[in-house]
């Protein structure tokens, strides 16, 4: 999915705003993440440059730690537990319906405006399967439970952003 980036002028004073004196950078991609929801690429420059290191210095711990992303987040991101209490459960049926019904793959990134994510174990296994969906937690999800979950995500959404 393509997506706009904040010009070299946002993104140096998004910079500016965090590189605060003692601050590493880890805290300032992680408060940058916090504000804006992605650490944007357009971004890079103005740290090397607070930070004294290189772009690809900068570039390499972005893409080396999962939990940053370089791109705005999906609007409806499902977190599907994998593990073994849920696999039990019909998890991997249930994964199966996912896919067909939003159309996104898991673990691929993000598509139009979902993202789909496996996770392992949310604390439900005796309530199985379990999933998040937009950070709340369902537990006993059928495929028909979880188009009603999705539809309403996708409506919530909607109106949020209306
Ligand atoms: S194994 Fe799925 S919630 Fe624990």
């Amino acid at each position: 999915m393509t997506h706009t980036q904040p010009s070299a002028a946002a993104s140096t004073e998004l910079v500016r705003r965090h590189a605060v004196q003692g601050a590493t950078l880890m805290t300032i991609l992680h408060a940058i993440q916090d504000e804006i929801g992605y650490v944007p690429d357009t971004a890079i420059a103005p740290l090397a440059q607070a930070l004294s290191l290189s772009r690809a210095e900068v570039h390499g711990v972005i893409t080396y730690y999962h939990h940053f992303r370089s791109a705005p987040p999906a609007r409806v991101t499902v977190q599907l537990c994998r593990a073994e209490a849920c696999r039990s459960m019909g998890t991997e049926a249930l994964k199966e319906h996912i896919e067909g019904r939003t159309g996104c793959r898991f673990d691929s990134g993000h598509a139009e405006d979902t993202e789909l994510e496996s996770v392992f174990c949310l604390g439900q296994c005796a309530l199985s399967p379990a999933l998040m969906i937009n950070g709340e937690l369902h537990a006993r999800v059928s495929p028909a439970k979880f188009d009603r979950l999705y539809a309403a995500a996708q409506t919530k959404v909607a109106e949020v952003t209306a």
